[in-house]
């Protein structure tokens, strides 16, 4: 089956990330946001993050222009998923929102369309059933940077039609990403991994066994991931880090799942991390240097 045109809904990290991966490898994208302000945001960190491919020589200015050009974007959700071969949600983690959002796509998409989510913990099987069409529903769970970031975990509802995989699975190679499928279960294979490690991390440092900086640099230097699962912690958002471990928690109904009480107190006070300044570390603007926050300094 054919997938020319994209339509990716949700301007924020992973939808501008999700659109100029399929950009600039050929595709025609739509990106849809009800917030004209976040689009014009998105295009411009689009347009940043192709200069830095750019300057560092893995993409000539030519494709910059070309995958510029291949990207479009809509306010007008109905008008903005009609002619799409595959939608990509991502908006918002929340589940009464992507409900809605498939509830609406499901009127408004073409009958052959591909509807995807980039749920990083949403049941497949629960967003497909607001559609009349379970088959032609499917996760497509990209990582953040996803410019950088090779995997799409790929995951199947309880009804995805086999073809829809098939199709998704090769469309993922077309983009120089590398699919793993999964089965529609508590945290997919990704977070039901890398989460109940980060909860490990912020008990470590509740308990006072190790500093923010020791418990990160033993991670990246004993087991050289490239970021420590605080840092990294930061990067997701601490609330979409809580949000995850509630899921995992409430779907296996397993004690070892319970959020940390660190993290919930941090998330309640607003420290988000990155995306509102302070988490663990401290992000002031203009500084590179990694600083870690006040409240955990010794
Ligand atoms: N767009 C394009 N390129 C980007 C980019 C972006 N948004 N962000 C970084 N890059 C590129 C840089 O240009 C650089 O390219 P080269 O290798 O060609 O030089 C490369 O990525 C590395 O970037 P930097 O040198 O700026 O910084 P770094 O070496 O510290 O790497 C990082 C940054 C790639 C984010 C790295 O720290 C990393 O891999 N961190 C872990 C990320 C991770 O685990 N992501 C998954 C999070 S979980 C998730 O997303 C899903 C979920 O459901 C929660």
């Amino acid at each position: 089956m054919a997938l020319d045109n994209i339509t990716v809904i949700g301007a924020g990290t992973m939808g501008n990330g999700i659109a100029h991966v399929f950009a600039q490898n050929g595709f025609t994208v739509t990106l849809v946001d009800v917030n004209a302000g976040q689009l014009e945001k998105a295009l411009a960190i689009i347009s940043k993050n192709l200069d830095r491919q750019v300057s560092k020589g893995t993409l000539t200015e030519e494709q910059k222009i070309q995958t510029l050009s291949n990207l479009d974007t809509q306010t007008d959700f109905g008008i903005g998923v009609s002619n799409a071969d595959l939608i990509v949600e991502a908006a918002t983690e929340n589940i009464e929102l992507k409900l809605k959002i498939f509830k609406q796509l499901d009127e408004a998409a073409k009958v052959s369309a591909i509807l995807a989510s980039n749920t990083s913990s949403i049941s497949i099987t629960k967003i497909a059933a607001a559609t009349k069409r379970p088959g032609s529903v499917i996760g497509m769970h990209f990582m953040n940077p996803v410019p950088v970031m090779k995997l799409v975990e790929i995951i199947n509802g309880y009804g995805t039609d086999s073809s829809v995989t098939e199709t998704i699975v090769a469309l993922s190679k077309q983009l120089g990403k590398v699919p793993c499928i999964v089965n529609d279960y508590p945290g997919f294979i990704a977070n039901r991994i890398l989460m109940p490690m980060i909860n490990e991390a912020i008990y470590s440092l509740y308990e006072g066994i190790a500093e923010v900086e020791s418990i990160d640099t033993i991670m990246k230097l004993g087991m050289a991931h490239p970021m420590g699962p605080l840092q990294l912690a930061d990067f997701i958002g601490l609330d979409v880090c809580l949000s995850i471990l509630q899921v995992l928690h409430a779907g296996f109904g397993n004690p070892k799942y319970a959020p940390c009480p660190l993290l919930v107190n941090m998330v309640t006070a607003g420290k988000l991390g990155i995306k509102t300044g302070e988490g663990f570390y401290q992000y002031l603007p203009g500084s590179k240097e990694l600083q870690v926050s006040d409240r955990f300094k010794k």
